[in-house]
């Protein structure tokens, strides 16, 4: 079961885990962006050159998160993993990003919470990053993107659907109840008058007689 507790404190320290996460990612990125040998690797390197700018601005954004909520933006990095094989470093990496983008997605529902919807969408901004980050990784691995997705998840996300359904029905249900009971109203509310058609009088033939409408003029409507 999902811990649906949070203070702010906590939503400090939990983002400054995230911070040090994002420092271990810039080391990662400059150094593999640099070492990385062998003509299949080269574009891949380009992209990692990329993504340590990226995680750059990711980490002055949650920074100033921190900083916004009363806490005190940590300097320490997590530890960098480091491999002479090209494919080791990449695997890695993915590894990394699949680490952080669970950490995120459980940061925006803690963020939302507490009430804090401007850093929750400053998160989901940096998650479409971090998922581009995997793509790339697992493209260049010549593998698909793991699935991280949480069970706690997929149930919530059930939940969710189960209650919309729910409601849905329940307003349909009303609805109906509402028409089967209720006399029709005219637009002001009003209860309105059902109209009869009034027949009018057939002459021996059995045809309306001339004079037979209500207006007097043959007919007349
Ligand atoms: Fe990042
Ligand atoms: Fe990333």
């Amino acid at each position: 079961m999902a811990d649906l507790t949070i203070t702010r404190g906590r939503l400090i320290e939990l983002l400054n885990e995230d911070l040090s996460r994002e420092y271990q990612a810039i080391i990662a990125y400059v150094v593999y962006s640099q070492v990385l040998k062998g003509a299949e690797y080269m574009n891949i390197a380009g992209e990692l050159e990329k993504h340590a700018a990226q995680e750059l601005k990711h980490a002055l954004i949650i920074s100033n998160q921190i900083d916004y909520l009363g806490g005190m933006p940590t300097v320490v990095p997590k530890r960098v993993r480091t491999s002479e094989k090209p494919e080791e470093m990449l695997r890695f990496d993915l590894e990394a990003e699949n680490e952080t983008v669970r950490n995120y997605r459980e940061r925006v529902r803690k963020c939302e919470l507490l009430g804090e919807y401007a850093i929750a969408e400053h998160i989901r901004e940096i998650l479409v990053n971090e998922q581009e980050h995997r793509i790339d990784l697992a493209t260049a691995l010549g593998e698909d993107v793991p699935d991280v997705t949480q069970p706690e998840e997929r149930a919530s996300a059930a939940r969710s659907v189960a209650a919309l359904i729910g409601l849905g029905l329940f307003a349909v249900e009303g609805l109906c109840e509402l028409r089967r009971h209720r006399a029709p109203v005219s637009r002001l509310g009003r209860p309105t008058r059902v109209r009869r058609r009034r027949r009018r009088p057939r002459g021996r033939t059995g045809r309306p007689t001339p004079h037979s409408s209500p207006g007097g003029r043959p007919g007349g409507c």
